[in-house]
């Protein structure tokens, strides 16, 4: 049984409940359907609840600069809206089953319906964008939907290659998904009035916890449990991503060893993943990447440190902590 993820982050965002409140009101607004034929599908988007993360980086990031405002909910509904676009997709592209506890709109709808509603959840993003009436918005908006496309196609087209880098898989998670959590921070910069460095401090902070987040990801779906985590795990070895604990397993294999291992991605069967996820136990894969995703953090407990003090700036130094021993 799911138990909906938001729970176990609801302990970073008592500084900021009126926010969230506010935040949760208008989203579900968001979600009601425009037409009696979307009834079903959206309302079984709005179902699935996640950890509310992006927007609660927003929040916390004015926190960082001034006070979080409730009067800049619909920011963080376009943010928690553009994410949710982007798992619809991304759950096409997986083939995935399941998320936040419930079946993908591409197992109960097919890929057709799925590519259709993300992409006219997308255009509900840039409509929220042009009705805030500020330019520097929807530029920052724009930025990260480019990057997430161009993260997502770069996995597509390379994400498989065995020769795949930490450089370059550090690339691909940078646009994929660290894009949207620095436009988190710097729209809350934004809101709160920020300058130039403080904008370019928050920009960093949502980076580098956006990278360790896609880390500790990559680790849980070869350590999570799915019930914990309301969808597969062991997929990203199914669908042969490289990602950075296999990468890091594999720098220290033999010719041999890398060509058993990369037949085995090539088969996919049940008993070759099996053997892909115990080589990179054995090889210590996800402790290695554990240990880069907590680098990534402490310079983010740095850059956090660099604000005032604050029950924000408190709360978003235990939130970033807690990103990396998360298991939901
Ligand atoms: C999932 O994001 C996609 C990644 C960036 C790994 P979240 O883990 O924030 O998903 P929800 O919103 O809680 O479902
Ligand atoms: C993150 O990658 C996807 C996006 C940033 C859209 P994953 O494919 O690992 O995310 P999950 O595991 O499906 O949530
Ligand atoms: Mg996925
Ligand atoms: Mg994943």
């Amino acid at each position: 049984m799911y138990l909906s993820a938001d729970t176990s982050f609801s302990r970073f965002t008592h500084s900021i409940h009126e926010e969230i409140a506010a935040f949760e009101k208008a989203y579900s607004e968001q979600l009601q359907p425009e037409a009696p034929f979307l009834g079903e599908l959206i309302s079984h988007i709005g179902k699935g609840r996640g950890k509310r993360l992006r927007p609660i980086l927003f929040f916390l990031s004015q926190g960082l600069v001034s006070r979080p405002s409730v009067g800049t909910a619909r920011i963080a509904v376009l943010l928690e809206l553009l994410h949710t676009a982007t798992l619809i997709h991304d759950d096409v592209l997986d083939n995935s089953s399941d998320r936040r506890g419930f079946p993908t709109l591409n197992a109960l709808w097919g890929e057709r319906v799925s590519i259709l509603m993300g992409d006219y959840l997308f255009a509900k993003v840039l409509q929220l964008g042009v009705d805030t009436d500020r330019p520097e918005i929807l530029r920052i908006i724009a930025r990260a939907v480019k990057d997430m496309g161009r993260g997502e196609l770069w996995q597509t087209l390379k994400g498989n290659d065995e020769g795949l880098t930490p450089e370059e898989y550090y690339d691909l998670i940078r646009d994929k998904t660290a894009g949207l959590f620095s436009a988190a921070c710097e729209l809350g910069g934004i809101a709160a009035g920020a300058d130039p460095d403080q904008i370019e401090r928050l920009r960093l902070i949502g980076e580098g916890f956006g990278l360790a987040f896609q880390i500790r990801d990559d680790v849980l779906d070869l350590t999570g449990i799915e019930e914990r985590l309301g969808k597969p795990v062991g997929q990203d070895v199914t669908n042969g991503k490289m990602t950075l604990p296999c990468i890091l397993a594999l720098q220290d294999a033999d010719e041999d060893e890398r060509g058993i291992i990369m037949d085995h991605f090539k088969k996919a069967s049940n008993e070759s993943v099996r053997c892909i996820v115990q080589f990179i136990k054995e090889r210590e894969g996800v402790e290695k990447a554990q240990e880069e995703a907590r680098r990534w953090i402490a310079g983010v407990n740095d850059r956090i440190e660099s604000f005032s003090p604050s029950v924000y700036r408190e709360s978003l130094k235990e939130l970033v902590l807690f990103g990396l021993r998360r298991r939901e």
